[in-house]
């Protein structure tokens, strides 16, 4: 019988074919093998519902793809699909469903004792959003409310705000959004002071409802209502709480009434589909939110069906790993050439890192292999000036993603064809790159001498062969952006198959967590005999002696 945990790389044939395969995909090159096929690009892109994805740019070939794909069947990934999809509790460390894609799901394919409770939900927050929206929610004075702020950190903060300005273009124009998430006081008392009091309605966002910083900021803002509406307003109306904890939500003066539901089946970081994404439904209305949650049901319908081999997430994570397990990557990038998509990376980090940052496998024996490396990136063509000469020229190799548009929401000139351009012509180039010769050749053709073009050609050469994906959509809608979290949500998933980890815990986040509270006890009470090391007293001492 199989082991009840196993991984991909415990499989000893699979993993001598991919060391072989390793090397023979290092001794040649991405321009090698597109001369060799010329129909590489048809045979490694998949277009999916307006989505294209083209893999082509990656060391890649048939044997390649088809040994990988032997491992990701090989460690249970079919079935760990299923379990997930059917609720089988696979956060094994918190006996916890993983469950986020029934909110996108059409009431028919939901497993069916969780229909109710999320139609429910689903009327309460249309209802919500509608009374915003129309302007028949009113606050204490009788005003309607038309700034809202979203309080939360983490799973809470950034995948609306990564949404809502994602999605800008479709936004009711009579609202305000913002987000606060740090427990900086800057950044509650600068959204405030934008803010009226008698407008502002105010999104408390916590799965927990026990988060420090989402607690102090939600406590900072129902003062600064108290203070300015005066002791007998009934402030509760500026408010909305979205918890699993309700206990919590309405001991801190939110009417339950008021309240909109998390449940312990939908992780923080995937929960921008639940009523987490309340701010983005009152942006772009329950019309645009459905389109938002179709788009990530698009993406989990094709999870489900199509083989591996044609399946976009499974080979996003197989090429991911191919590229960080055997090709030596150590880093990867996500570079968006479209601005309403500038927080995306940033959504993308936690989701990420914070799922697959792990060094343990399900069963609590370590990994002896290597999982998620760091994620990073921004909005091009803005990273074409900043870091895109490491991409180049860095003497570690990044694999890209590339996210881009055909055409702008905002057309103007050809200035869309050129954001296109640029986009192409840096994947372009981390394939090709430029040899030395040529660029000496030119140099010399332009009378510069021998030891000179000598010297500044070596400088100039851009070593090539650094894998990118690409993928393309058609305009930036709520579908399209539904469809690319989706993907990228189950890319992380398979990764964590793959590696043998569970991907919906985050315990290591729990001990900064602890220290915290004793070192802001000696911080303000001046505890002296707090027993830690010389380092922490000594900027404890910095503290207090530039605080007093
Ligand atoms: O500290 C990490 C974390 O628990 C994230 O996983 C989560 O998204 C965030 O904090 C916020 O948690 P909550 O929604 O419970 O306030």
């Amino acid at each position: 019988m199989k082991p009840e945990f196993t991984s991909f790389f415990n499989n000893a044939h699979i993993q001598k074919k991919l060391t072989e395969l390793e090397k023979r995909a290092k001794a040649t090159t991405l321009s090698a093998r597109f001369t060799a096929d010329k129909d590489r690009f048809n045979r490694y892109s998949i277009d999916l519902e307006g989505l294209l994805f083209d893999f082509s740019k990656n060391h890649i070939d048939d044997d390649i793809l088809s040994t990988l794909v032997a491992g990701a069947s090989d460690a249970g990934l079919t079935s760990a699909i299923t379990d997930m999809f059917e609720g089988k509790k696979i956060n094994n460390t918190e006996d916890r469903a993983v469950l986020h894609t029934a909110l996108r799901a059409p009431s028919e394919s939901r497993p069916p004792h969780l229909n109710a409770t999320i139609e429910n939900a689903k009327q309460n927050m249309n209802a919500f959003s509608d009374a915003i929206r129309n302007k028949t929610w009113h606050g204490a004075t009788g005003k309607p409310l038309t700034q809202i702020v979203n309080i939360g950190i983490g799973g809470s903060d950034l995948g609306p705000a990564m949404a809502v300005e994602a999605l800008s273009h479709y936004t009711h124009k009579d609202f305000e959004f913002h987000f606060v998430s740090n427990i900086d006081p800057t950044h509650i008392m600068e959204a405030l002071a934008k803010c009226c009091p008698e407008t502002t309605l105010l999104i408390v966002s916590s799965k927990s409802f026990s988060t420090l910083e989402t607690l102090s900021n939600a406590k900072v803002a129902k003062d600064w209502l108290i203070n300015t509406l005066g002791l007998d307003a009934d402030v509760g109306k500026h408010f909305i709480g979205i918890s699993s904890n309700i206990d919590a939500v309405t001991e801190f003066g939110i009417p339950e009434h008021n309240i909109l539901p998390m449940w312990d089946w939908v992780g923080g970081r995937y929960s921008l589909w639940s009523a987490i994404g309340l701010s983005l439904e009152i942006a772009i209305g329950k019309q645009g939110f459905n389109d938002f949650l179709r788009g990530g049901n698009c993406i989990d319908k094709h999870f489900r069906e199509a083989p591996f081999e044609n399946n976009i997430p499974v080979l996003m994570a197989l090429i991911s790993l191919w590229n960080s397990n055997y090709m030596d990557a150590d880093s990867n990038a996500v570079v968006c050439y479209e601005q309403y998509l500038h927080r995306f990376v940033s959504y993308l980090q936690q989701m990420d890192m914070e799922s697959n940052g792990k060094s343990v496998q399900r069963n609590g024996e370590p990994c002896l292999w290597q999982t998620a490396i760091p994620l990073w990136g921004g909005t091009g063509s803005d990273t074409q000036h900043s870091y895109h000469q490491l991409f180049h020229q860095g003497s570690r190799m990044v694999p890209l993603d590339f996210i881009v548009g055909t055409n702008s929401l905002n057309p103007i000139g050809d200035q869309q064809a050129f954001l296109f351009a640029n986009c192409l012509a840096q994947s372009k180039a981390l394939m090709t790159g430029q040899d030395k010769n040529s660029i000496k050749q030119d140099l010399l053709n332009n009378g510069v001498s021998e030891e000179a073009a000598e010297q500044l050609s070596s400088h100039k050469e851009i070593p090539g062969n650094r894998p990118s994906n690409m993928f393309v959509y058609d305009k930036l809608t709520p579908f399209a952006l539904g469809q690319l979290v989706a993907l990228y949500e189950h890319k992380v998933f398979v990764l964590s198959v793959l590696w043998n980890i569970n991907a919906f815990d985050q315990w290591g986040v729990e001990l900064g967590k602890q220290l915290s509270g004793s070192i802001k006890s000696a911080l303000l009470h001046g505890d002296s005999d707090l027993d830690t090391d010389a380092s922490t007293l000594g900027l404890i001492a910095r503290y207090k002696k530039q605080t007093n």
